[in-house]
């Protein structure tokens, strides 16, 4: 079923905001994408074509799928995106979570902050009461992310997805709502830090850092 998505810009963090994609980001996208195609090899399958930016953009207007870029406040540019997919209402409430980020962009902290912006909105905004992450067990970067995100490790599929045509096997990590709200709670201590430009939970202090030239609201310090 399609319901109009009217709002387009659905969450700002300190670096990045998460947003609807649109036609016109097609040749961004898969700009990006292509050149991050080794870094992607064996892992996920990038949208890499105008016909499948396409079809990527018609799921969108589904409403059991959510698709969502990520953007730097500073410049504009995509820099990744993550999927809410398979959404599923009733009594399971569950979205299965993909996300990317282009390799020049990659080990700088953008997934951890789109991810935080994503979890709210998926259980605050959606209202979903389960989130699902597949995970192979050599992507260390990414069990790391969900690990610092406050996901559990539920089991462990074999065989699980056909990536690059092998059948691999993937951990299922998952987080429930109730796990969420308590994390968030938590992290109210996250300090952005100005040096390493992440937020970290071991940065502490009281100054306020500007943005783009603008005063943050979030406080600032070297962890
Ligand atoms: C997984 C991915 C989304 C992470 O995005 P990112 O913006 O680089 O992530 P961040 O910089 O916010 O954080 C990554 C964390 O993983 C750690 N990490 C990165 N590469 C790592 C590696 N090779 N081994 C171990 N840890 C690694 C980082 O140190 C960081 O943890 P830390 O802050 O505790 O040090 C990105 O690597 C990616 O797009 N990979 C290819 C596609 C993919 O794996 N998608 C997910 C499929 S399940």
């Amino acid at each position: 079923m399609k319901t109009p998505k009217l709002k387009k810009v659905l969450a700002t963090g300190p670096t990045i905001y998460l947003r609807r994609p649109a036609t016109k980001d097609c040749d961004e996208f898969i700009r990006l994408n292509r050149a991050s195609i080794r870094f992607y090899r064996g892992i996920t399958t990038a949208i890499s074509t105008p016909q499948q930016f396409a079809r990527y953009i018609s799921r969108c207007q589904n409403d059991d799928f959510e698709g969502l870029l990520i953007c730097l406040r500073n410049g504009n540019a995509i820099v990744g995106s993550i999927n809410l997919s398979q959404v599923f209402r009733g009594v399971f409430q569950n979205a299965y979570l993909g996300y990317q980020v282009g390799a020049r962009f990659a080990g700088r902290g953008y997934m951890t902050e789109a991810l935080r912006l994503a979890l709210r909105y998926a259980f605050d905004t959606m209202k979903l009461h389960r989130l699902e992450a597949n995970i192979q067990p050599n992507n260390a970067a990414s069990i790391a992310l969900v690990k610092r995100a406050g996901f559990t490790k539920e089991g462990y599929s074999r065989r699980y997805l056909k990536i690059g045509g092998r059948w691999r096997d993937h951990e299922r990590w998952a987080m429930l709502a109730e796990d969420w709200s308590e994390k968030d709670h938590h992290d109210e201590d996250t300090r952005y830090c100005f040096v390493t430009g992440r937020l970290c939970s071991r940065a502490r202090g009281l100054e306020y850092f500007g943005l783009a030239g603008r005063r943050a609201s979030y406080p600032a310090v070297h962890c």
